[in-house]
């Protein structure tokens, strides 16, 4: 995205209708970047896989709800307030901000690669990017402007399962969202919101679907056939 700075307070405070791939070139190009998606409920464990997949895939993760709640939290940041509120009811931020903190840490860590060079001599690095894209809109604008994905990996759990893992990581975790209440709305947008995406991706043959009840090593060892079977393999 040319015209999204280091600050996210270049966002525009109202958000635009999606652009198109007609007239927009993407910040990154896809031989020098590759760029998984990783969705699935609340609960369903996108976070605690993402910690396996960046130990034996390399991957740089980066996750959609991280960069908000550290914007959320950021001194003077003008989206703070506005961030808390849609995180309490669930709902999808504004696009804009969300893919502009997207596009920015990817090039933050690109940056800090180029700087440790034996790294990043000839490889591509590789992004997982985690609780992204929430919406359709979010997906075309990402795509359109920042890179096209390869595929996104799906974490596929039933509500109950989820609920039980989220209002036990409630005990501690300190999110304003891991609460009953909250959990109830954020399972609605996923169901009305997200899964969409997923299935727009399902059409272009562009989704990794796994199976996420069961043990994190169970679980892994579906996520690990899955994505090694789209050609990604251990670093
Ligand atoms: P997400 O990022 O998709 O919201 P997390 O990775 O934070 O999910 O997992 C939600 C909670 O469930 C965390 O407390 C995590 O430790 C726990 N958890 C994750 N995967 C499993 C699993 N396969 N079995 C049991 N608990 C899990
Ligand atoms: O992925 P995570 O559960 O950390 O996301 C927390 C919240 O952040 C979501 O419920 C939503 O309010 C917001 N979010 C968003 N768009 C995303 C990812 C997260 O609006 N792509
Ligand atoms: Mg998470």
């Amino acid at each position: 995205m040319a015209n999204v700075k280091a600050d996210p307070g270049s966002v525009p405070a109202e958000p635009s209708p999606p652009q198109t791939s007609q007239n927009t070139t993407p910040r990154f190009s896809s031989s020098a970047v590759s760029v998984v998606f990783l969705l699935g409920g609340p609960g369903s464990g996108k976070g605690t896989q993402s910690t396996n997949l960046v130990r034996d895939y390399g991957f740089i993760h980066l996750s959609a709800g991280d960069l908000l709640r550290a914007e959320q939290a950021r001194p003077g940041s003008q989206y703070g307030d506005l961030i808390k509120s849609y995180i309490r009811e669930g709902t999808i931020v504004p696009m804009e901000i969300t893919v502009a903190l997207l596009s920015n840490a990817m090039a933050d860590a690109l940056e800090k690669q180029s700087l440790s060079a034996s790294e990043s001599a000839g490889k591509k690095a590789r992004f997982l990017i985690d609780g992204f894209p929430r919406k359709l809109d979010q997906a075309v604008f990402f795509e359109d402007t920042v890179c096209l994905s390869e595929f996104t990996l799906f974490l596929n759990c039933p509500e109950d399962v989820m609920e039980t893992r989220l209002l036990k990581r409630g005990e501690t975790s300190g999110r304003d969202d891991d609460n009953a209440e909250s959990i109830r709305k954020r399972f609605r947008v996923f169901v009305d919101t997200s899964m969409p995406v997923v299935h727009a991706f399902e059409k272009q043959g562009k989704v990794v679907s796994v199976e996420a009840t069961g043990s994190v090593e169970e679980v892994y060892a579906h996520v690990k056939e899955g994505i090694e079977a789209r050609g990604i393999h251990p670093v």
